[in-house]
């Protein structure tokens, strides 16, 4: 069972940048000790439910489900998706994807990352015909193996945001540009539909195909990417999701760029970063 990408201090910290609120602040209109409430931001210890119900209030977070955190006693159900298989991305902790249309026959690679032999060998053994390498943003933990994964299938399409696309260099002018909402044909009816979700970086963006939803580090189970972008914020990163990702289907499944997998519908119910 991989663990959540973020603990109750992740949360409190993220929060805590994206509100512009220091622990003086808080301790002000919550009356703890700033020192517990900078702890706790340091993920040392943890609030019991009535600090985390207070915490909450300021931080402009769900108080039920920040409580939640605080305990660790939420972790979402596990979800059937038949056609994807995870990969870790060693030394990066990150996921990688493949979606698979006929068993393989048809692939789309999500996030090429990690030590490039371990990737091909993957590819490899799965007797993948890759058609898409899909990008979900310039960091190094989700695109830094992309010139060995292009050079060893070259057929394959490189889909990335262009404001995140100097990341994977001289393959640039190589990618297909994409804009929010474009879908791109993968086979027997399948559209792979492209989301820019701008917030975790400019370029963030997070692909749907069929009722697979990969969300790269924008969304998380329980969680939200950090908000890193040049341009864009801790309000857009949750814009984004609010406007884009919880609009999807219920049901649909969520494949993050670190930690478990989830659906939109749990996500909706338990994330403590919406109300
Ligand atoms: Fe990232």
């Amino acid at each position: 069972m991989l663990p959540l990408e973020d603990e109750f201090g992740d949360i409190l910290r993220k929060a805590m940048i994206g509100t512009r609120l220091d622990a003086h602040e808080l301790s002000k209109s919550t009356g703890i000790e700033a020192q517990r409430i900078a702890t706790w931001a340091h993920c040392e210890g943890h609030a019991d439910d009535g600090e985390a119900r207070a915490l909450a209030l300021p931080l402009h977070l769900d108080p039920g489900r920040f409580a939640d955190a605080a305990a660790a006693r939420w972790y979402p159900l596990a979800v059937e998706a038949p056609e994807v298989r995870r990969h870790s991305q060693r030394p990066h902790p990150s996921n990688g994807y493949v979606f698979l249309l006929h068993g393989g026959k048809r692939a789309a690679l999500v996030d090429p990352a990690g030590v490039p032999a371990n990737l091909l060998r993957i590819l490899r053994e799965g007797k993948y015909d890759v058609q898409y390498i899909l990008i979900t943003h310039k960091h190094a933990d989700h695109c830094d193996a992309t010139a060995d994964v292009a050079a060893a299938f070259p057929q394959a399409q490189i889909v990335m945001h262009k404001l995140d696309v100097h990341a994977i260099g001289s393959l640039a002018p190589k990618v297909l540009h994409v804009r929010d909402g474009d879908e791109l044909p993968f086979g027997d009816g399948v559209r792979i539909r492209m989301l820019h979700t701008p917030g975790h970086t400019d370029g963030s963006s997070c692909y749907v195909l069929t009722s697979t939803l990969f969300t790269g580090d924008t969304l998380f189970a329980g969680s939200v990417g950090g908000a890193y972008g040049d341009a864009s914020t801790y309000d857009d990163i949750l814009h984004s999701i609010r406007s884009k990702l919880f609009t999807l289907p219920s049901e649909t499944v969520v494949m993050p760029g670190h930690g478990p997998a989830t659906t939109i519908a749990q996500e909706r119910t338990h994330n403590p970063f919406f109300a």
